[in-house]
């Protein structure tokens, strides 16, 4: 008899996103004339840049023939990719890595879901709440996140992000083994200053804590002091783990492709106390379970470190830090508390009249026909808040806001 993997009989039926779209498909049914505004998911709108239009297009000419097609390629991504990755996003900041040290990826929802893969499952884990779901559900699967009770998991330490402490967390008086930081932050779009960041480092140096680090929206940082990679902080190297992801940067959440950084003189400890390099562990993992990112989508990643790629990439993020900034007038305007948006994609939305996120999301979807995300969906700390995706087309941002304020008002 085959027994399942029982720790999967824990988690909550739907993953986020699919019990929106559950609820979304059900007032679609009921309502199939409401013209509805999706504002839910984080999913892009505009074209990818046509620099990596035109390099797929010449990589798939190069597949068709016998002397430039290419069959598996390296499970860490192709040189010609990590060369760019390296100047462009890391050496351009003063932060010098080694080729061996990214590990290219199908993006960084995969990348971390799977890093638990090369830890132990009774490591302790600490989250900022709220959080991407993929943080918490990956470790539920492994059993690394104990039981459910009253909408927190047993061995999870949460660091809530309110905007009492501004969103930024404090600093546990106790030691966790693995912690999870993002940012900009999903889904509060607020963002980490350099001294902030710091602490977190020297925390982690102190308390021998592996810090994995998703910057998954460093593109959308407009503000020059606040660091893009965990990295710009001494000592990093040694103590944390950075994803990456074209998703956002460049629209590939479609196309797939992103980056994990394992900085060689990273280790953590065996129950004997010998120290490993995680470098070796994720590369023997991805080795054994992955065959790579495709050429095509790799050549067209390359494509937006060229310096068309990197104006086309610009526009883009311009045009919807654009959405963010109107969608952020539009709503304090209706007397809405709003966070976010000024560094990330996103908006951080406080409900009005002490309403819950559920009600909230409800409401806005019931009478303004515009759908976001309740903010309880990424822990008890985005209870009373709804998050808004400035990755809209603009005519539709515009048109929420004033359905919004209309419904407020
Ligand atoms: C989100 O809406 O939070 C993102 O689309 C999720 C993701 O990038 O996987």
């Amino acid at each position: 008899m085959a027994l399942v993997n029982e720790h999967f009989l824990k988690l909550p039926n739907n993953y986020l996103f699919s019990d929106i779209a559950k609820k979304v498909n059900a007032f679609k049914v009921s309502h199939p004339q409401k013209d509805l505004i999706r504002l839910g998911i984080g999913d892009v709108t505009q074209p990818l840049p046509q620099a990596s239009i035109e390099a797929m297009h010449k990589a798939v000419d190069e597949l068709a023939s016998k002397e430039t097609f290419r069959g598996y390629g390296p499970e860490q991504g192709y040189d010609f990719l990590i060369d760019a990755i390296l100047k462009n996003d890391y050496a351009s900041r003063g932060v010098h890595l080694e080729s061996g040290e990214i590990f290219v990826s199908d993006g960084a929802k995969s990348d971390t879901g799977n890093i638990g893969d090369i830890l132990r499952h009774d490591n302790s884990i600490g989250v900022t709440d709220p959080i991407y779901p993929v943080y918490i559900d990956s470790n539920v699967m492994c059993g690394r996140a104990g039981v459910l009770e009253n909408g927190r998991w047993s061995n999870v330490v949460y660091l809530p992000c309110l905007s009492e402490n501004n969103f930024i967390p404090a600093i546990p008086d106790r030691r966790i083994d693995i912690l999870y930081l993002c940012y900009p932050n999903n889904p509060t779009g607020t963002v980490i200053s350099k001294a902030e960041l710091k602490k977190w480092v020297n925390y982690a140096l102190e308390n021998d804590t592996l810090i994995l680090y998703d910057a998954a929206y460093e593109a959308y940082i407009q503000d020059p002091d606040i660091p893009h990679s965990i990295y710009e902080i001494k000592g990093a190297k040694k103590v944390a783990i950075e994803f990456r992801s074209f998703s956002k940067t460049a629209g590939f959440t479609g196309v797939r492709c992103g980056y994990t950084v394992v900085p060689k003189e990273l280790t953590a400890a065996t129950l004997e106390g010998k120290r490993i390099p995680l470098n070796r562990l994720w590369n023997r993992r991805q080795c054994t379970k992955f065959n790579g990112t495709s050429y095509i989508t790799q050549r067209g990643a390359e494509a937006i470190y060229s310096p068309e790629g990197k104006e086309q990439i610009k526009a883009t993020i311009h045009y919807y830090m654009t959405n963010a900034r109107i969608m952020k007038e539009g709503l304090e305007s209706t007397g809405l508390k709003v966070f976010g948006g000024e560094n990330a994609p996103y908006l951080w939305v406080k409900a009005p009249r002490g309403i819950s996120s559920w009600k909230f999301f409800e409401q806005m979807l019931y009478e303004a026909n515009v759908v976001g995300t309740p903010g309880v969906g990424f822990g008890p700390s985005g209870e009373g808040y709804i998050r808004l995706t400035a990755f809209g087309e603009r005519a539709d941002c515009e048109k929420a806001m004033k359905r919004i304020r209309r419904w407020i008002l």
